[in-house]
């Protein structure tokens, strides 16, 4: 099958399209053929090992070179084969997943009790656009961020793969919601249902005096200080990422936002989505609200499987409005 294969740390150019044996599933796996992958910034943190002080970290990168040789977190596709416990899929399902590796393949094998069935309603392509990002987007607002209808969200960092998804979910929740981006996604976010939109390159959402019950922050743009400005007094801030830079961004900001939890009266918490172990049941959950048209996957572009390095090179940029998709 062909694969991209990374076997030192670089740009993309460092992943090599190769061909390479097809995976046999274990007894509790399923192979799939995969038919759409996505990009997103995970790939390239484990392309380039950077932020460096990730390698430090249990589940990032290795210290020296890539502990992921195949990347690709999302995956649709159909059930080629099962292992012989596995009673819960046959061949021709289609399915989808989140995969910590492998979806840059052809072929990928992946755990029953990690895959579920595709929205009936989605395309290959539209479904690989859902896994990590809503995943991530699902577990900061429900279980780190503890949503409750009514509250007022923000969500910083609106237009993006995590933000679009953000949210629609939130508005599925009946929170109000306002959403952070720059100028030329402004009609796309109140488009996918934001009640108000600020456009961060005229206006200071930390200097405004509006409160919000909880703040999803997928860009990092604030001081931790700045951001419990914005909460009320017993706000909740969701770390999830931010722009990053070779040695800390955004991991430093991320913790010393974090220490400050215990000192004060907001929540100050982070959401991990790689560590989360409920990701298939929370992709049952958002396939639930995709199939009653509550959440629409925002499709920026679709590239086709030998692109996979000039997708990655576009999602660096960190402007992408919505998913970068793969045909596989
Ligand atoms: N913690 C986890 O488990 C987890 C999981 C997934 C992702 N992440 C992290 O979360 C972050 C977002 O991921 P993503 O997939 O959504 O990335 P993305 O698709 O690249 O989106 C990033 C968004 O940030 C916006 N942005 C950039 N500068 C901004 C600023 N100063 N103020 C407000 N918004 C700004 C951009 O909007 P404009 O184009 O309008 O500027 C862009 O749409 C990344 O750092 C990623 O590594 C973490």
């Amino acid at each position: 099958m062909k694969a991209f294969v990374l076997r030192s740390y670089g740009s993309p150019d460092a992943l090599d399209l190769t061909e390479i044996g097809k995976p046999v599933p274990g007894d509790d796996e399923v192979l799939v053929r995969v038919r759409a992958t996505s990009v997103q910034p995970y790939d390239w943190h484990h392309m380039r090992g950077e932020p460096y002080i990730a390698r430090l970290m249990g589940g990032g990168p290795g210290l020296r070179k890539p502990k992921i040789n195949i990347l690709g977190a999302d995956m649709a596709g159909q059930v080629e084969a099962v292992g012989k416990d596995v009673t819960e899929f046959r061949p021709g399902d289609e399915v989808f997943a989140m995969l910590k590796q492998g979806g840059f393949a052809e072929y990928v094998c992946v755990r029953a009790g990690e895959l579920a069935p595709k929205p009936k309603n989605l395309s290959f392509e539209e479904a690989a656009a859902v896994p990590m990002a809503a995943n991530t987007a699902l577990l900061g607002l429900r279980d780190m961020g503890r949503i409750q209808p009514g509250q007022r969200i923000l969500v910083n960092g609106a237009s993006g793969g995590v933000g679009t998804f953000a949210v629609q979910i939130a508005k599925a929740f009946g929170a109000e919601v306002t959403g952070v981006c720059s100028t030329r996604n402004v009609d796309l976010v109140r488009s996918i249902g934001a009640d108000k939109v600020i456009d961060y390159t005229a206006e200071d959402f930390t200097r405004n005096g509006e409160r919000y019950d909880l703040l999803l922050d997928n860009a990092g743009s604030h001081s931790g200080k700045a951001y419990r400005r914005v909460l009320t007094p017993k706000g909740t801030y969701v770390g999830v990422g931010g722009r990053s830079g070779r040695w800390i961004r955004p991991v430093g900001r991320m913790f010393s936002t974090l220490a400050m939890s215990p000192l004060v009266s907001q929540r100050m918490v982070m959401a991990n989505v790689v560590q989360c172990t409920e990701n298939k049941k929370n992709l049952m959950t958002l396939a639930e609200f995709i199939e009653d048209g509550k959440i629409t996957p925002v499709i920026d572009r679709r590239y086709p499987f030998e692109e996979i390095p000039a997708a990655i090179r576009y999602m660096e940029e960190g402007h992408a409005p919505g998913k970068v998709v793969i045909e596989v």
